[in-house]
């Protein structure tokens, strides 16, 4: 395991035995990209109901065949999903599986082979995204670069509750973003050694978006 520190508070691993059993398929080299991108959808649904615990609700009444009763429904225009282009598409309709009411907001993020520093080339924004809460969604938080470019550029438009899930962290970067950022609050489905010479995670999955998207 990589020799950092971070707050140990500042990070959610799920543990669960559907999520070892997905990780495991998800982690194969032999794992084609349909069935891949059918694993991160799966996934994403699975974090971002444990990331929305806290979703603010309503009271309300409700009409069953029956008889009247109190329920609860989603506060309207409070979150929005943010994922980091290319391999945080991959997550997206997963997420919006659990909350299909969710504005989404996109970031293009490329990764420089050479430098590992991010490269920003693309961002829209869902109106009111400074009072939503914002869940930024990539399959890895390697050196942390990407996402805390995300979350800087969130910040700058106002964004107070930002919460990052991914598939795979390294403690490297689960550290570089409890350090800069430590109110945001990370959930991995897997937290692994740690980055090899040039910043993939080890034994991580390889490229998320190449084997997304097929482009390996
Ligand atoms: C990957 C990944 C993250 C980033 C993680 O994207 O999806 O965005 O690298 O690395 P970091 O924590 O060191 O920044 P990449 O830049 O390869 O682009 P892609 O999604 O288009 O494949
Ligand atoms: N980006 C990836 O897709 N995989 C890694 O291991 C690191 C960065």
């Amino acid at each position: 395991m990589a020799n950092v520190t971070y707050d140990k508070n500042c990070l959610t691993v799920l543990d669960h035995p559907l999520v070892g059993h997905k990780m495991t398929i998800l982690r194969d080299e032999s794992t084609a990209p349909a069935h891949f991108r059918k694993l991160v959808h799966e996934l994403a649904a699975l974090e971002a109901y444990e990331a929305t615990r806290d979703l603010p609700t309503m009271q309300v009444q409700v009409k069953t065949p029956i008889c009247e009763t109190e329920g609860v429904r989603l506060k309207e225009d409070t979150l929005a999903v943010v994922p980091i282009l290319r391999a945080g598409m991959g997550m997206l309709e997963g997420v919006l599986s659990v909350v299909p009411s969710a504005a989404v907001g996109v970031l293009g993020m490329e990764r420089d082979e050479e430098t590992h520093e991010p490269h920003s080339y693309y961002a829209k924004m869902p109106q009111g995204i400074e009072n939503r809460m914002a869940l930024v969604i990539d399959p890895m938080l390697a050196t942390g670069g990407s996402a805390l470019a995300a979350i800087k550029y969130l910040r700058e438009a106002g964004v107070k509750d930002i919460r990052l899930l991914v598939m795979v962290a390294a403690p490297e970067g689960v550290a570089a973003v409890n350090a800069a950022e430590p109110d945001v609050h990370i959930w991995a489905c897997a937290l692994d050694e740690g980055l090899n010479d040039a910043a993939y995670i080890v034994p991580g999955l390889g490229d998320a978006g190449d084997r997304i998207f097929g482009t390996v």
